[in-house]
């Protein structure tokens, strides 16, 4: 296949290194340069670090992509989207990968004819520096489609799962991405707030505070239509708190360092859902405010 990642990010590269090994990958990124280079760690040193390069930003490349792989960050799927618009033929698949949720409308209306994927992952990058990438945690993949077209690309399940196991073809993608929204309601904030890895969570200290987050989250998830237990989601929490104890999450590394943070796409994406269906959940309210603030300082720092 050929393929075209959109978004050069720690998720998109680590993508881009494994699906190389079987297929032709070329990336789409905002600095319009003819070559994208790095050196690839694998998982705890599993083999040695090795050098990857790719063609990036040409335009014929992504017209022949057989599949498009966006992984830019929830706030800037509009504008990518938008960037590939006038070279993407209206029958390319499109998936689409990112933390939070709160996209999948818009991408809808921008590719009415396209098949559009969604898909999550709890495999976990890092870039240490600007050509560096670290692998530094395993865990599944979900694919499924947001919308008709969709349906017919379960064959893409297979070539990731090929790349970077386990992924799974998922027939109700919103339930894993719900999933995983209430995994990231629950670490991120705290996280980035209290400035500690996410292992750290599993002191007594935030145990009332992660039961309030499952349970409003939970409540949301029912009136969505998404079956959720909030005793099944704390466990769950609790296991990606244990698995990815030593990292430092997302919105931690976004707070250092003084980036946008995906907050609005994850505890304000479940406020959103909160208000249209009447349900308080004053616990992430009270999260979604203090990441706010803390952004709001480094904007006016
Ligand atoms: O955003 C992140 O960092 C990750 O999705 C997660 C699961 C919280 C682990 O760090």
């Amino acid at each position: 296949m050929n393929l075209t990642i959109v978004g050069a990010g720690a998720i998109g590269r680590l993508w881009g290194c494994h699906l190389s090994l079987h297929h032709s990958v070329h990336f789409w990124t905002r600095d319009n340069a003819r070559t994208l280079s790095l050196t690839f760690n694998p998982l705890e040193n599993a083999s040695r670090p090795q050098p990857y390069h790719f063609a990036a930003n040409q335009p014929e490349q992504l017209q022949q992509a057989d599949c498009v792989l966006l992984t830019v960050k929830a706030f800037q799927v509009e504008q990518a989207l938008t960037s590939i618009l006038p070279y993407l033929p209206p029958t390319t698949p499109v998936v689409v990968m990112h933390n939070g949720m709160g996209t999948h409308r818009m991408a809808s209306a921008l590719l009415p004819d396209n098949p559009l994927l969604y898909a999550t992952t709890a495999q976990a990058a890092y870039r240490p520096s600007s050509a560096q990438l670290n692998h530094t945690g395993l865990g599944p993949t979900w694919l499924g489609a947001m919308n008709p077209a969709g349906h017919q690309q379960k064959h893409l399940a297979e070539a990731l799962q090929q790349a970077l196991p386990p992924c799974q073809w998922h027939a109700q993608i919103l339930t894993p991405l719900w999933q995983k929204l209430a995994i990231n309601c629950a670490i991120n904030p705290l996280t980035a707030i209290a400035q500690c890895r996410n292992g750290d969570l599993a002191q007594a200290k935030y145990h009332s505070r992660l039961d309030a987050i499952c349970n409003e989250v939970a409540a949301v998830m029912r009136a969505e239509g998404i079956a959720a237990d909030s005793t099944a989601l704390r466990r769950q929490v609790d296991q990606v708190i244990k698995n990815t104890a030593a990292n430092y999450s997302s919105m931690n590394q976004d707070i250092s360092q003084h980036r946008t943070t995906e907050i609005d796409y994850i505890t304000g994406y479940l406020i959103d859902r909160a208000q249209e269906h009447g349900i308080a959940v004053p616990e992430n309210t009270r999260l979604w405010q203090q990441i706010k603030q803390l952004e709001q300082q480094d904007h006016d720092a």
